[in-house]
């Protein structure tokens, strides 16, 4: 029997990668993963999606995070959260002995938080409308800082008013194990892999979901460094 040649295996490797992906962006790498990926009903995870955009993004997280900087929150519970956040928009996510809840204010300067900027707003709508939600308008993004070890445990986003807007959140730098399971905390998890640039949106049917982040790897990324970024838009208001 004759053994395919190089050409022949890429050939039929492209053509099973063509029958799972809907665009031709993957066919040109020896990967498998798919481009776009429905993680569950009104869940889909966008593979690099916001690729192009990291480097602005990050341009804008500068003076996000020069004028409201990175904190590590305390839960109701008393617990100082691994991760580190700041916000933009109308509405930031803070934590604290009191409870979680949005505020228009930073409370450790006590100015409203930083205007969400162009790149990010725009990023957070072509996201929603490539994953079915094109009349998303986010008046809240937080931003989260994972340095090596941190992590964030299975919890559902229910902080919002309104639960017909999707979730949209960004990955930037280092990869991350994300984990998806349902909207009972008793349902099966699934795990994905997240890399820089990656997008996951998830609204209706999944917008309860149980979410969380496994405690990040170290490594060096060339876009964040020793850490990695993630964006949360949502509807807060
Ligand atoms: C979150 O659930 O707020 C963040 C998810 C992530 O970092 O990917
Ligand atoms: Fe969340």
């Amino acid at each position: 029997m004759q053994t395919p040649g190089p050409g022949q295996q890429r050939q039929s490797a492209r053509k099973k990668r063509d029958s799972v992906t809907t665009g031709s962006f993957y066919s040109l790498f020896e990967s498998e993963v798919p481009e776009r990926e429905i993680i569950a009903s009104g869940a889909i995870l966008l593979r690099r999606f916001a690729f192009e955009s990291a480097s602005e993004l990050m341009r804008d997280l500068d003076w996000i995070s020069a004028a409201a900087p990175f904190r590590h929150m305390i839960t109701p519970g008393g617990f100082r959260m691994s991760v580190g956040m700041t916000n933009c928009g109308y509405a930031g996510w803070i934590s604290d002995r009191k409870g979680y809840r949005y505020d228009s204010r930073d409370p450790l300067s006590g100015k409203p938080w930083p205007v969400m900027p162009e790149s990010f707003r725009l990023l957070a709508h072509s996201a929603a409308t490539e994953a079915g939600y094109p009349d998303f308008v986010s008046d809240a993004c937080l931003i989260n800082r994972y340095e090596p070890g941190a992590r964030l445990t299975l919890h559902q986003d229910r902080n919002e008013q309104d639960y017909t807007a999707p979730i949209v959140s960004v990955s930037l730098g280092l990869p991350a194990v994300f984990q998806f399971g349902g909207n009972s905390r008793k349902d099966k998890v699934r795990r994905f892999k997240l890399e820089s640039g990656d997008v996951v949106v998830w609204g209706r049917e999944s917008r309860l979901a149980y979410h969380g982040v496994a405690a990040l790897k170290d490594g060096d990324h060339p876009l964040t460094g020793r850490c990695r970024i993630n964006l949360t838009f949502r509807k807060a208001l």
